[in-house]
């Protein structure tokens, strides 16, 4: 089997910030309650008309630049999103056509914010086994779409953006361990029930806000600080390696408190864990690409560096994923 490393990353966050204080103007909520329960301070807004496509294609073309690849190059695109351009087809399938990728193999994955490890976890199959040479993931949300903006239990966590890897063999290094699990029996508590084949599109669904998310934030939080902290720990077993092994651990964003819990939970000082969620918010599966994109670019991550990258979302899904950069 073929060994199967990252070679360049990319983001892009929209230019349209949103503080804490428009918010405040927005629903009955406070700057001091949204930093000290969720470590959020702003988020990325796209403007309006900007879909998943128009952010992945501009995290994509700085990924491909940093990897020195061509478009035309590409064998396999991946995009994880839970909010793509629309049902179908794929946002996958429009980015090809917009980076000219001609060549590419397209679909989409629904993982929500695990997606991005679900992706490359797909994407290193391909090319171990030797089907592909190379493939592009990317993780890119326009979550402001689903947010209802008249719930402020929701609406002071998300965000907007788009973050992409571009897979290939490499010599040395590269994936070390994958591990990816699902508990489908709480869909409930964090969902979107409008716009599939169980609730269609009606009036109805407009009016009783069905196209929005709709999460049980608390029960949410505890779930995800033990099954976080499990995956950092089943990961690490399964490479037959120690926290003193990891210079860097990326959770997903979604709670500094869920973060921090997890960090304490693992033995991890908080310097070797890497934050975007002050300036960025929750923004589902661009989070973990647009940290580590992020980590990369101020050389928090550096040649020989390794690297767990934790995440937890809507399924209930989870991955954890050891790579050495
Ligand atoms: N501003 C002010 N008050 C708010 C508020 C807001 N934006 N949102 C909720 N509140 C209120 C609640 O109404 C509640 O009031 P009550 O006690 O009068 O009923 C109170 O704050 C406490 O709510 P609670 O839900 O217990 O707060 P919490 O400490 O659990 O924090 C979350 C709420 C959503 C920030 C937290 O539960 C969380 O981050 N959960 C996980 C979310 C997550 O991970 N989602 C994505 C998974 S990928």
């Amino acid at each position: 089997m073929k060994k199967v490393g990252i070679i360049g990353v990319g983001e892009y966050l929209p230019d349209r910030i949103l503080t804490n204080a428009h918010l405040e103007k927005m629903v009955d909520t406070s700057d001091e309650w949204i930093t000290t329960r969720t470590g959020i301070k702003e988020r990325h807004i796209a403007a309006a008309g900007q879909a998943a496509s128009d952010l992945g294609v501009l995290a994509a073309q700085q990924a491909l630049h940093n990897a020195k690849m061509k478009a035309e190059d590409l064998e396999l695109i991946v995009v994880a999103t839970i909010t793509g351009d629309m049902p179908f087809p794929s946002t996958a399938a429009i980015i090809q056509d917009k980076l000219g990728a001609k060549k590419a193999v397209c679909f989409d994955i629904s993982a929500a914010c695990a997606g991005f490890v679900y992706g490359i976890s797909i994407a290193q199959q391909f090319i171990s086994n030797g089907t592909y040479k190379n493939a592009l993931v990317i993780g890119t949300e326009v979550l402001s779409s689903v947010t209802d903006w008249k719930d402020r239990n929701t609406c002071v966590l998300f965000g907007d953006g788009a973050g992409a890897a571009v897979l290939a063999e490499v010599p040395k290094g590269g994936i070390i361990s994958t591990y990816l699990g699902c508990d489908g029996s709480k869909v409930g508590i964090l969902n979107m029930p409008g716009g599939g084949s169980r609730n269609p599109a009606t009036h109805a669904t407009v009016d009783n806000r069905m196209h929005f998310l709709k999460m049980e934030g608390n029960e949410l939080f505890k779930i995800a600080v033990n099954t976080m902290t499990r995956a950092a720990e089943t990961v690490l077993k399964q490479a037959n390696m120690t926290f003193a092994d990891i210079d860097l651990i990326i959770p997903h964003q979604a709670n500094s408190r869920i973060i921090m819990a997890v960090a304490k939970k693992l033995g991890i000082p908080e310097e070797r864990v890497y934050l975007n969620i002050e300036r960025c918010g929750n923004m589902s599966s661009a989070s973990m690409v647009t940290a580590l994109c992020e980590a990369v670019l101020e050389g928090k991550v550096k040649r020989g560096d390794t690297v767990l990258l934790d995440v937890f979302g809507a399924g209930l899904v989870w991955g954890a994923c050891i790579i050495e950069w």
